[in-house]
């Protein structure tokens, strides 16, 4: 437990020290479980969501996008029953210290914090209260969106009628979602603002459980191509007393966190739930027709549900690879250990590393800021002259960069480079005109751009 809790602190100082991750508002002392990406956390976090939306819509014929806004009318959430018990935790307090938890993730019915008594369970619902308009009244009330799903649902008639598809076909979204949870916690896992990719799926009724297997293979899939090792990911299906409230099946994919098996995504068949809510609530009729079965149903939905930020912790944690005593047998100078972050070449932040073996020669510089200038804007490249190259290379190896490109004094005379592997460090000598091409090979970017 203690080397557990030991990790998460290494990967929280890990975000902090190179920039992937900061405390919200940290001058203030930060703020609620809030969390900011910085410069490598975006980049990571953008190459997270472009590779679920290639799969999504690149690799799927009938998946189109959709960017709903995040303030909607509140009636959307009175028809979805966020705003009844469905969308409620049990809170209780501690009768001594006044700590609230949530109590389905207590183990033992006393405060963990003082081991008093707590207080009989009582809902609390999580949606986030917000005004729009001048006045702070009742009429003015709407809420921060708790699913981004909500708004393909109710712009499922405007997708229909402009885009020609046919049942089945799929709605894509990936944005900010808000839950004002009661116990948020371990780093970004659960925050109170998070972002989350979803995909809905609308089928006929009959055909519900057939593709309900499939996006939970593929759903699974996904995380593995991206380098998750298979033995910290499992799928478990979900029993009824536990499920969301408008889930007829739910299975959850979950990642082995230093902290335990928990959800990173959610894989439910919504029945018809939503869209029979939305059209008694806004007298609309959602059902579809089908003109070959001359049929009219409200289509079935199979969502998949992921959490950008957590899958974000889980690719990190995956990635995160310690070496004792180092792997350069070369110098002299072992470390004590080595850090490696072994990112599939799709989601590392950076991908190129430019060096000049020597900062002190000119010519070098000069040669190795050419080559920078040249790659940066095909790849996110880093260009890093402080220090030695042992040192460079493990600051590189540190934040996952795949490539580091060393110019050295025969790049003078044959106009080439050195290209190191971070995961192999074997290096081979480029030229400089094959550069972008043999990079691009390398990188794959052929079939899904770096
Ligand atoms: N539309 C269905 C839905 O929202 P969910 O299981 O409540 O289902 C889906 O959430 C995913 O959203 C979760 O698997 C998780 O990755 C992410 N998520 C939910 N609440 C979160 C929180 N408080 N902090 C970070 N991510 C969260």
């Amino acid at each position: 437990m203690k080397e557990q809790n030991n990790l998460m602190d290494k990967i929280v100082s890990l975000c902090k020290r190179r920039g992937f991750i900061f405390q919200s508002s940290e001058i203030y002392g930060g703020f609620g479980s809030c969390y900011d990406f910085g410069p490598l956390g975006v980049e990571m976090k953008n190459n997270i969501k472009k590779a679920w939306w290639e799969e999504m819509t690149r690799f799927h014929e009938n998946i189109v996008g959709l960017d709903a806004a995040i303030l909607m009318s509140p009636r959307v959430w009175e028809a979805s029953g966020h705003l009844t018990a469905g969308f409620a935790d049990e809170l209780v307090e501690c009768k001594k210290c006044h700590h609230r938890f949530r109590k389905d993730l207590l183990e033992k019915n006393k405060c963990p914090d003082c081991g008093s008594q707590l207080t009989e369970p009582r809902k609390f619902n999580l949606m986030m209260k917000t005004f729009v308009g001048p006045l702070e009244d009742e009429a003015s009330v709407t809420y921060l969106r708790a699913e981004t799903c909500q708004g393909i649902y109710v712009n499922f008639l405007n997708v229909l009628n402009s885009s020609r598809l046919k049942i089945p076909f799929g709605v894509a979204q990936i944005g900010k979602a808000f839950r004002n949870e009661i116990t948020p916690g371990n780093f970004i896992y659960r925050t109170r603002e998070f972002e989350q990719m979803e995909l809905q799926w609308f089928c006929h009724p009959q055909e519900a459980d057939k593709f309900f297997e499939y996006w939970k293979e593929a759903r699974a899939r996904w995380y593995l191509d991206l380098g998750i090792k298979k033995e910290n990911l499992r799928t478990i299906e979900i029993l009824p007393e536990k499920r969301a409230h408008y889930a007829k099946k739910q299975v959850d994919i979950e990642y082995k966190f230093p902290f335990g098996w928990q959800e990173i995504e959610g894989i439910h068949n919504r029945g018809d739930w939503d869209l029979s809510n939305h059209s008694k609530h806004s007298s609309q009729d959602l059902r579809y027709l089908s003109e070959e079965k001359k049929e009219k149903y409200f289509p079935y939905i199979i969502e998949t549900s992921a959490g950008a930020d957590r899958s974000f912790l889980a690719f990190l944690i995956d990635a995160y690879c310690e070496i004792k005593g180092g792997r350069t047998k070369t110098t002299k100078a072992v470390k004590e250990q080595e850090l490696v972050l072994r990112l599939n070449k799709k989601l590392a932040p950076i991908k190129l590393a430019v060096l000049p073996l020597v900062k002190n020669k000119p010519e070098l510089v000069k040669k190795a800021r050419e080559v920078y200038q040249l790659l940066k804007p095909y790849f996110t490249c880093q260009y890093d002259e402080l220090g030695s190259i042992g040192r460079r290379y493990r600051r590189q190896d540190e934040i996952g960069t795949i490539f580091a490109l060393t110019i050295d004094f025969e790049s003078l005379k044959q106009d080439d480079l050195t290209l190191r592997d971070r995961d192999t460090m074997a290096q081979e000598r480029i030229k400089i005109v094959d550069l972008i091409k043999v990079i691009k090979e390398k990188l794959n970017v052929s079939k899904n751009n770096s």
